[in-house]
């Protein structure tokens, strides 16, 4: 079975969330069952510098208004097309934002080209080989549904998923004469959102599946309070909706053999985490006492509840905890985390950036996570943590409910619980769940117990990478 999969990001090549490590691991956990997935990725300058052995597979005169090429290389086993647009991707700043981090205001051209290229080469653009299936990641792909609903390609099938309804591509709509879409694409079942354009909505408009990535998540967006004005199509397509919960890359996060840690480490010698916990304290300027280090690793926004981290760093820092945190975003809650980084030195330490490095040593060193999100679809940092016995503290909601067993009596005596979840999101709920927390790390017994069983849980993605599989399989059947 042929799938192209059509993404914005694609790690190792680019990354800024967790839609690249998804992208990146979904074709090789589905090599196994007997499809191969090739990856449609933009041309950023990020992307075109790890490149070798690239050839050309096609070229387009006039892509949306610009000369482009789609190039195919193999890199970290992914078997990549990259669309060479440079009036598009040629530019500094990152994926979707400017060096001074504003949207780039042609967005919508950048990505319904990426969308119109994944079409053509579902139509049949490259020599060779044709998808059977298309998928299609979050709003910067979704058109990819749209352009093939509406120019001739409907039998193919398509799947869109969700990696967060926030965000929906939506823009004004004059920009739909540019699309070169036939008219009747601006409807209600098509692109047309409250007199707007909106990408994702087309895109959940037109695929023949939808899904998003967890169970809960896929409950959630049916509802007003995390359907984000979208509730109501999502309800409509609700019984082509399945929520598959992500896995992780279990190779790139081992850390019995990670190379970017102080020391490996199994769940039977989870003492040499005492040598990542040290390296973690020097680069954080912390103190080497014993006093438990909880860690975020974050985009700074509200959707992550960092206001609540902000909130309950003093509190923590008095019962003897202390605080890493590793992220960027918003300058308010930057601000806010620097300043009580300042009042706590040798308690709390931040350092504001993207380090991919610096977070596996966090995930090997700290004790424990803290994510307290106000809606996570489905998270990746509580499954890192998992894995490395960085016991998951999260808020109860989409993929976090899903994949974190509360340490509850009950999970306790039956020896399953791997973390602490909490319930209302908000910062008593939060510093509830790090006072039962601490409690547990204070009966060294309990806390490895948890550790380990955080160790057993299964992360990888052989169980979603079947429901994927057994999807793409039911679409064909029915094509
Ligand atoms: P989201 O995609 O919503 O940001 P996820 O939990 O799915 O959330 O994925 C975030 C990914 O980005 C994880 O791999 C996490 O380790 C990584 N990450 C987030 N912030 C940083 C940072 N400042 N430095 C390094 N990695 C980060
Ligand atoms: C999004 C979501 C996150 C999810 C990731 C990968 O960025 O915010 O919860 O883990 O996509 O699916």
């Amino acid at each position: 079975m042929n799938i192209l999969s059509v993404a914005s990001e694609v790690f190792p090549l680019i990354k800024t969330g967790g839609l690249a490590d998804v992208a990146g691991a979904l074709p090789l956990a589905l090599a196994g069952h007997g499809t191969r997935m090739r990856t449609l990725v933009p041309g950023y300058p990020a992307v075109m510098a790890k490149l070798a052995d690239v050839t050309v597979a096609a070229t387009f005169d006039d892509l949306l208004g610009e000369p482009a090429r789609v190039l195919s290389a193999t890199h970290a086993g992914l078997d990549i097309l990259v669309l060479d647009a440079p009036g598009f991707f040629d530019r500094p700043g990152g994926p979707y934002v400017d060096a001074v981090g504003k949207d780039f205001t042609d967005n919508w051209r950048r990505f319904a080209a990426l969308s119109l290229a994944g079409a053509e080469i579902a139509r049949g653009l490259i020599a060779d080989w044709t998808p059977d299936i298309v998928h299609a990641h979050d709003w910067q792909a979704a058109m990819t549904a749209v352009y093939m609903r509406y120019t001739g390609l409907q039998h193919i099938p398509t799947v869109v998923t969700v990696h967060n309804l926030a965000f929906q591509g939506q823009f004004g709509a004059d920009i739909f004469a540019e699309l070169r879409l036939p008219a009747e694409a601006y409807s209600v079942d098509g692109l047309e959102y409250y007199g707007d354009v909106g990408f994702l909505k087309g895109g959940l408009r037109t695929a023949w599946a939808v899904t998003t990535v967890s169970p809960t998540y896929a409950a959630e967006i049916m509802t007003p309070q995390y359907g984000m004005g979208l509730d109501g199509l999502v309800n409509a397509r609700a019984g082509d909706l399945t929520g598959i919960v992500n896995g992780i890359d279990t190779d790139v996060w081992n850390p019995g053999t990670d190379r970017l840690i102080a020391k490996t480490f199994t769940a039977t010698t989870l003492k040499q985490r005492a040598a990542n916990r040290k390296a973690l304290a020097d680069r954080f300027g912390l103190d080497h006492d014993d006093g438990p280090i909880f860690c975020v690793i974050s985009r700074l926004t509200w959707q992550k509840g960092i206001d609540l981290i902000a909130e309950v760093a003093d509190w923590i820092v008095e019962e003897g905890g202390k605080l890493a945190v590793l992220g960027s975003g918003d300058e308010g809650l930057e601000g806010a985390l620097l300043s009580a980084a300042a009042r706590h030195r040798g308690r709390m330490g931040i350092v504001i950036g993207y380090d991919e490095p610096l977070s596996h040593l966090m995930q090997a060193g700290s004790d424990a996570i803290l994510i307290p999100s106000r809606f996570e679809p489905c998270g990746l940092t509580q499954l890192y943590g998992l894995r490395y016995g960085c016991v998951p503290i999260v808020a109860r909601t989409g993929g976090l409910a899903d994949t974190v067993i509360d340490a509850n009596e009950a999970a306790l005596s039956a020896g399953v619980a791997t973390g602490f979840q909490f319930t209302p999101i908000d910062a008593a709920g939060l510093r509830q769940a790090i006072r039962r927390a601490l409690a547990a790390w204070h009966r060294p017994g309990t806390w490895t117990r948890l550790q380990s069983q955080g160790m057993k849980s299964d992360v990888s993605w052989e169980k979603s990478a079947k429901l994927y599989a057994d999807l793409y399989s039911s679409l064909l059947s029915k094509a």
